[in-house]
């Protein structure tokens, strides 16, 4: 196929995109988010002053993606707490906002535990504040660590399962800076084989129905310069079958003890795709996404979305002229129902390997993940 269809981003603003952000100014401290429901068309800032509005931030998906996600929640436990609300029910209303990503209750748990930790030991209520603000703080810059070691892993990686570069890598979804305190996870790799000269084009699948593809990835590959290409998520199976992807590389919600993946919606069926083309489905993903707590893929609780999601093209997802934010235009007769998982999930055996920070995890098996987590836990 020919490079016609490659856009190489011409935005020369800085890669790194501040998705989340601590203030303190003097009427008190504040989380500043990018609101990414309305991107790319505006950045504007959302700014909470508490955990409840962090919450609907979260269920709106102004705020998204498994570790931004994490460390949202942790930070909103530090808000709670630093401005004097009860610490145990904002974590609770923030660890349920959205179910299938683990990140979020792990983010939530560990500023909660550091803030218990501090008055266990004594310490009043504005030092809990700030031990659990120090723990926020702490997992974000682990994250951001994180992120460039991911990268590094899916670079070798890719230079063992493609040797010779030219990699034409197909994701779904979105993975970058816009999901972490780094450059994120599978988009990371992506972004280190365009640096390096190893990546031909980044194959951008929309994603459906919230478009977290076309307005978020076509967004942070643009910035980056890379060349990169968008398609429908049903134009994928037609792109195999011309052979015109070599890698898939996707992120994850959350990794259950068997290995299985759940992952935004559309990420299975890439899976099917990849195995029948012998192409390698790749899953880039921190620790933290990985919980052994959940025996496998039937126990992940998928979050479904509202039907109007799928029956309407939602302002400002789009923003569309005349229309109000909130509203939407309807693509389908009133009344009908929608199914609309916001996620699915991959069985291990289908998936090549489990890059994260630790290393590789390939073949994906129950052991394997058992031995990842035993030995970051020791680090
Ligand atoms: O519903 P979203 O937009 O929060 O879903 C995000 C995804 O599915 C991402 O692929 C996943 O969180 C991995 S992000 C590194």
């Amino acid at each position: 196929m020919a490079d016609q269809y490659a856009h190489s981003g011409d935005d020369k603003r800085p890669t790194e995109i501040p998705a989340i952000r601590w203030e303190e100014p003097p009427e008190g401290p504040v989380l500043v988010l990018l609101d990414q429901t309305r991107l790319p068309a505006e950045e504007v800032e959302l700014v909470c002053t508490d955990a409840s509005a962090l919450v609907e931030a979260i269920r709106s998906l102004a705020v998204r993606g498994a570790p931004l996600l994490g460390i949202a929640g942790a930070y909103g436990v530090a808000l709670a707490a630093v401005r004097g609300f009860d610490v145990e029910e904002a974590a609770a209303a923030l660890a349920g906002a959205r179910p299938t990503a683990v990140n979020l209750a792990v983010g939530v748990r560990r500023a909660q535990s550091a803030h218990e930790a501090a008055l266990a030991k004594g310490g009043d209520v504005g030092q809990a504040a700030a031990t659990a603000l120090a723990a926020a703080r702490q997992l974000h810059r682990e994250d951001a660590e994180a992120s460039g070691r991911m990268a590094e892993h899916g670079l070798a990686l890719l230079d063992e399962l493609l040797p010779g570069g030219g990699h034409r890598i197909l994701t779904h979804c979105n993975t970058g800076s816009l999901v972490s305190g780094g450059e994120g996870t599978a988009f990371a790799v992506a972004l280190a084989a365009h640096r390096t000269g190893r990546l031909r084009r980044l194959w951008v699948d929309e994603t459906r129905p919230l478009l977290q593809g076309a307005r978020l990835t076509a967004y942070e590959a643009a910035r980056s310069g890379m060349a990169y290409t968008l398609l429908t998520d049903n134009a994928a199976g037609s792109l195999f079958a011309a052979g015109e992807v070599d890698a898939v590389l996707i992120g994850a919600d959350r990794i259950t003890a068997d290995g299985s993946v759940a992952n935004k919606v559309g990420s299975y069926p890439l899976a099917v795709l990849a195995r029948y083309h012998h192409v390698p489905f790749i899953v880039v993903a921190p620790v933290t996404t990985v919980d052994l707590d959940t025996a496998d893929g039937a126990s992940i609780e998928v979050e479904q979305r509202p039907g109007h999601e799928v029956t309407e093209v939602t302002a400002p997802q789009v923003p569309v002229a005349g229309v109000e934010a909130g509203g939407g235009i309807p693509v389908a007769p009133l009344g009908t129902q929608a199914y609309n998982p916001a996620f699915d999930v991959t069985p291990s055996e289908l998936v090549t390997a489990i890059v994260t920070e630790e290393g590789v995890v390939s073949p994906v098996t129950a052991e394997a993940l058992a031995e990842l987590c035993a030995r970051s836990r020791r680090v």
